[in-house]
């Protein structure tokens, strides 16, 4: 399928562009001109694109050390709160971000469905259910592109794991294919328009997912009749003809890649046509049209947006901090939160508990990893907001690997600042860049010119040690030498076995403690060896890399870092001190959780434990409090074994720039948790209706679990009932439910029911509807929800639609979409908490 025929008036410009340019000229437009830029062309007014991850902040186009930008809560957070209008309202603010530097498409939002609980990057993405998904999708699309910006679904698709994603195969039968993972971008491609899509790394059913005939042209070109771009996941295109024939119209990263000449070749020997050409470079120019990247002759180009908000005003602070509050999830509750300190029932003090109060983690890691204007933690917050009554007190350790350096720890001997300076030198000694890093990290490769690959660096920095034990390493692939005091630390880190992203995204790292005098200088010296990922890759002539495979380019890409801080204290030392502070305050508010070391791109994980000893922290600290509320900072499931010894768990996620503060506001009210999970949390490692991340010795992952993803299996019996149900999130209000009244309408039925908020707070609900079919094969699933906001005492009458693309089944044998009839409409607060049944006629 080429394009959509031409039509009068746009698409007849474009075609006017497009017959100006020779096929060299076309064919150079399809691949990036950098990491994160297009090549423009001034003949036809065609600007240089600029593209910008995404989807938790508009990053800018370097890696490491990037712009300081607004850090927004985790997709999972906004996702939680089950309301469009937060959606679109992050997608406004990200188009703003955008416009502020210059970007025109945003890569997010991330529509992969949280299909097993080990999946490192679902934090990125929206839910486990394909509806949530797709309208917290839609919502957030529509508010980024009616400001000019372009939206970008990404990854197309099944695209739930990590694990080898560049080799593996997910397979997965047609019905779940389209009722699951393709739902969601049909839904934002029909709702809201969504004018690009990103082609994921693996490949689906036996086919890689940047040559998909049957997903990109039949499907989403052709029987949605989307006239969007797809470009591919970074480095994810394998073959040249394929992927222009299957339906891929721009290639990503550039400016190198295994279309260009070879392209120009291909249609030469009629491999592919140059009508399939004209068809990508249609759907790019009409890109950069929706962008404002095409300026007709004589005109003047786009103008960007002035007098945005600063990443710091305070009307961002107030946006992010409110997002985030309202996506968190209060899970369990016995009268503990909120936290009303000087009540009758206790003396008023709160012992602030756990490494994740000191340093709370503010985004996962990876490619959306963004620099952010400021961190707040739990720790400054609260005692902001309740004063001396709070006694703060550090916890276990809570990472396995080293992290680079606080910047305030290292002074560049160059500059007299914070930072460290950074020599790159050539094979033969020449030096080829010498600058100033205000941080402790640098990347090779990605963020300037790729061809310019040093065979060594040297980082030079002074560290603000008091003299004794420091902790000293680095991180990054290469043979390292760091000298300090006369000491030398050495190590050979490198990549074999792992996935070549992993280089930029999770290189490895070593460290050591060491004693040294005070203010030690710290000379580190690393031989970089550019990655062949046909060695370094698990050795296995089974990956079959083809010579044009993109993938060989990441080569030429790592991630390096100084590792320095004082030595870690004892974990035991820690749990004693936390289990006294406990003992002696009214209430203990325990902060746990996981670290980008677990919710990463590039790799998944291997349970849902709490890392290190966090689960005896729980333990012991419940065992001598009063009262122990616990505040969970992970977007993602983990394991409670201590869940009957604590009073109340606040799901925090992954809260953003204001996480700090939004969580010190959700603890006490200020602002209401009004949050619902938006997936289903495990009561152990295994119990879940898809568990394994691992493809087999062929590379496949079967996608065994069919049509019952999440609650839907839950529910049909397919694995032990959850610790807390897609939906579950009590909030601070409490709720009764009238009678239902279910009225067939022409896009399906809606439920009416009536909502009394019964507690004495305003307080919001969100009311859910499922389907139940009476066809015994059929799961049942989430067909729609909306929420209401309900004073304190009062009764709200709420009418939800039920949304017309989860009332029908992909009949495989007829090859078309049939609808289900008759069944039940349950209401539930989650599946767990049902209110209403009604059956459907
Ligand atoms: C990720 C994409 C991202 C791209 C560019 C890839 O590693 O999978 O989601 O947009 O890098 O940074």
């Amino acid at each position: 399928m080429s394009d959509t025929p031409r039509a009068p008036g746009r698409t007849t410009h474009l075609h006017e562009l497009l017959d100006r340019l020779s096929l060299e000229e076309k064919v150079h437009l399809l691949t990036g001109e950098t990491a994160f830029t297009l090549p423009g062309n001034e003949a036809i007014g065609l600007a240089p694109l600029a593209f910008s991850d995404g989807p938790t902040g508009v990053r800018g186009p370097r890696f490491i050390g990037g712009d300081v930008v607004a850090l927004f809560p985790s997709a999972t957070l906004i996702a939680g709160s089950w309301d469009d209008e937060v959606a679109e309202e992050v997608g406004r603010m990200l188009a703003e971000e955008a416009q502020r530097q210059h970007i025109h498409v945003v890569l997010g939002p991330t529509v992969n469905l949280h299909r097993t609980p080990l999946g490192g990057r679902l934090f990125e993405a929206y839910s486990e259910d394909p509806y949530l998904t797709g309208r917290t999708a839609a919502a957030y699309v529509r508010g980024m592109q009616e400001r000019g910006t372009a939206a970008c679904l990404k990854h197309l698709v099944a695209n739930e794991s990590e694990t080898l994603r560049n080799f593996m195969d997910s397979r997965l039968s047609e019905p779940a294919l389209r009722e699951l993972y393709l739902l969601p971008f049909e839904i934002a491609v029909q709702d809201a328009h969504a004018w690009s899509m990103m082609a994921a790394y693996n490949d689906v059913n036996g086919v890689p997912a940047t040559e998909q005939d049957h997903v990109q042209n039949q499907i989403v070109k052709g029987e949605w009749g989307w006239d969007g771009l797809i470009m591919s996941d970074w480095y994810a295109t394998k073959r040249t003809a394929a992927s222009a024939n299957g339906g891929l119209d721009l290639v990503m990263p550039g400016p190198d890649g295994p279309w260009g000449d070879r392209l120009v070749a291909a249609v030469r020997a009629g491999e592919v046509t140059e009508e399939t050409v004209d068809g990508h470079v249609l759907r790019l120019l009409r890109l950069a049209d929706r962008v404002g990247g095409l300026t007709p002759e004589g005109q003047e180009p786009r103008g960007w947006a002035q007098d945005l908000p600063a990443v710091d005003s305070p009307v961002r602070q107030e946006q992010l901090r409110r997002i985030a509050a309202r996506g968190m999830a209060v899970v369990t509750n016995n009268g503990a939160l909120p936290l009303t300190p000087g009540a009758a029932s206790d003396d008023g003090t709160v012992a602030l508990i756990g490494r994740h109060a000191i340093d709370t983690v503010d985004m996962g890691g990876g490619s959306a990893v963004v620099n952010p204007p400021y961190r707040s933690t739990v720790a400054e917050e609260l005692t902001a907001l309740l004063g001396e009554r709070v006694r703060v007190t550090d916890g276990p350790a809570v990472r396995d690997r080293p992290v680079p350096a606080d910047p305030a720890f290292l002074t560049d001997p160059a500059t007299g600042t914070p930072g460290m300076e950074v020599v790159l030198l050539a094979a033969d000694g020449t030096e080829l860049a010498r600058t100033h890093e205000d941080s402790a990290e640098f990347s090779i490769g990605w963020d300037d010119d790729l061809d310019r690959i040093p065979a060594t660096a040297v980082l030079t920095t002074t560290l603000a040690n008091e003299a004794g034990s420091v902790l000293l390493g680095a991180v990054g692939a290469g043979r390292w030498t760091l000298a300090a005091a006369g000491q030398e630390l050495s190590a050979e880190l490198g990549l074999a076995g792992r996935d070549p992203g992993e280089a930029v995204l999770r290189p490895p790292a070593f460290a050591e403690v060491i004693e040294l005098p005070a203010g030690a200088a710290v000379t580190a010296t690393v031989a970089l060896d550019p990655v062949d990922p046909r060695e370094v890759l698990l050795a296995d002539a089974s990956l079959g890399l083809a010579e044009e495979s993109h993938l060989l380019g990441m080569s030429a890409l790592g991630r390096t870092a100084l590792v320095a801080a004082p030595a870690p204290r004892p974990d035991d030392d820690l749990l004693a001190g936390a289990e006294a502070a406990a003992a002696a305050a009214g209430t203990a508010v325990v902060v746990v959780g996981v670290t980008e070391e677990q919710e990463t791109e590039a790799a998944d994980k291997t349970t849902l434990a709490l890392p290190g000893r966090q689960d005896e922290l729980v333990a012991r600290v419940a065992a001598a409090a009063r009262r122990t509320v616990v505040v969970v900072n992970a977007a993602t499931p983990v394991l409670m074994p201590w869940l009957e010894a604590v009073d109340a768990v606040l799901v925090a996620e992954l809260p953003g720039q204001e996480g700090g503060h939004a969580v010190a506001a959700a603890l006490t009210g200020a602002l209401e948790p009004a949050g619902r999970l938006v997936t289903s949390w495990p009561a152990a490692d295994g119990a879940a209706p898809a568990w394994d991340v691992v493809p087999d010795e062929d590379l496949v992952l079967s996608y065994d679990d069919g049509t019952f993803v999440g609650h839907r299996g839950y529910h049909a019996g397919h694995a032990p009932a959850p610790l807390f149900w897609f939906g579950h999130g009590l909030g601070y209000g409490r709720w009764e439910y009238g009678a239902v009244q279910v009225r067939e309408g022409p896009g399906g039925p809606a439920v009416t029911v009536e909502v009394t908020n019964t507690s004495a707070r305003d307080s919001r609900e969100t009311v859910q509807v499922y389907l139940q079919p009476a066809e015994e094969d059929q799961p049942i699933r989430l067909v729609g929800y909306r929420g209401a906001d309900v004073p304190a005492g009062a009764t709200s009458v709420v009418t939800v639609a039920c949304d017309a693309r989860l009332l029908r089944h992909w009949d495989e044998a007829a090859g078309g979409w049939a609808p289900l009839a008759g069944g039940e409409l349950v209401v539930a607060r989650g599946l767990g908490d049902v209110r209403a049944r009604a059956p459907l006629a």
